[in-house]
């Protein structure tokens, strides 16, 4: 029987890294498609070798070709330091990069699963959020470049599946975090671990009542695998995410107690355009997907305690 043949680009980046490994344990051929801006070899070290896996450079912002089964769609950095890096090549790499593997998929007949992101819904103005809210965003801000990128990236998915049937299927991800996220770009759950860590002061924005969700990455890629499973047509938008609420500073006492550190919690001006709350209704994952988060924050945390801790003694 032929392998199905699976495009993940940013397959060499945090997320794309867990994608890939899962992906050839599931028996694919695996193309990783990446331009290591914010990605790394050393995340796929383990996956170099494999007969099942092929590693190519390249900018998704410009064309690119292969005859694929699927494609997951991936690559744009993620965290605010690395997509305000250079705010344009960011939305080009969410609508041009987006465009172009849309293209593949059509010209293929390959299903394409697009990673969104809960950012699609801004300041939220219901909590939690459910996929009919069209969101709250800022189209001016520094972070628009990210949030509005990905909001035209799902626009252009829904448009290539009406226009010309393209099999798409969108999930909105929120907070997500795990083993191989960078040391240093400043998302809150690395951040934290490696400030109490290293005995520095833990960084809080605001006063640290604003909430977030955090969902370990094995739960969202068990998602993803599941939203590309279901029947042509089903396009989405899902939530994936992990609907335990967690204040900032409720987080920052969390890693403190866990990873027995002495440090302390200071306090810093909240960022332009920072959301005050962020949860998803999982309602349709549940539905849809029979889906829903089985490792819960105290033990997700455990195993990227133990993660960063060997990083910072090699
Ligand atoms: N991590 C989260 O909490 C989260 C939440 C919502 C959505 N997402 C989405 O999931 C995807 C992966 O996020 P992540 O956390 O793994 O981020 P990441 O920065 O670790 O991974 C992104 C990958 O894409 C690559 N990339 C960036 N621009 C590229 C380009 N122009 N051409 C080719 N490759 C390029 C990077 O080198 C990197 O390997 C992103 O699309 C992000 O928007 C992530």
């Amino acid at each position: 029987m032929r392998i199905k043949r699976v495009l993940v680009s940013g397959g060499a980046g945090f997320i794309g890294s867990h994608l890939c490994a899962r992906l050839l344990k599931e028996g694919y051929y695996v193309i990783c498609l990446d331009n290591f801006f914010t990605g790394s070899r050393e995340n796929i070290k383990k996956l170099i070798g494999n007969k099942n896996f092929e590693l190519i450079e390249h900018d998704i912002i410009y064309p690119f070709w292969k005859d694929v089964d699927e494609i997951y769609n991936l690559a744009c950095p993620a965290s605010p330091i690395h997509y305000q890096y250079d705010s344009i090549k960011t939305m080009m790499t969410a609508i041009l990069g987006t465009f172009h593997m849309l293209n593949i998929a059509k010209n293929t007949g390959a299903k394409m699963l697009q990673a969104s992101t809960s950012e699609v819904y801004g300041d939220p103005l219901s909590h939690p959020q459910k996929e009919e809210d069209w969101g709250n965003v800022n189209p001016i801000g520094c972070r628009s470049c990210y949030d509005e990128g990905k909001r035209c990236g799902e626009t252009l998915c829904m448009d290539f599946n009406r226009q010309y049937n393209v099999d798409v299927k969108i999930i909105r991800i929120f907070n997500t975090y795990g083993p191989n996220m960078c040391e240093n770009d400043g998302r809150v759950v690395s951040n934290f671990i490696v400030q109490a860590l290293k005995g520095k002061d833990l960084t809080i924005y605001g006063d640290g009542s604003q909430t977030r969700s955090f969902q370990y990455v094995d739960d969202l890629i068990e998602g993803m695998l599941r939203m590309m499973a279901t029947e042509r047509g089903f396009t989405g938008p899902v939530n994936i995410g992990n609907p335990g609420e967690f204040s900032m500073l409720e987080l920052a006492e969390m890693v403190i107690r866990k990873t027995k550190s002495s440090s302390k919690i200071i306090y810093k001006p909240l960022p332009q355009d920072d959301p005050k709350q962020r949860k998803p209704d999982i309602t349709l994952a549940k539905a849809k997907l029979e889906w829903e988060p089985k490792i819960d924050l105290e033990e997700g945390l455990d195993y990227v305690i133990d993660y960063f801790r060997k990083e910072l003694q090699n």
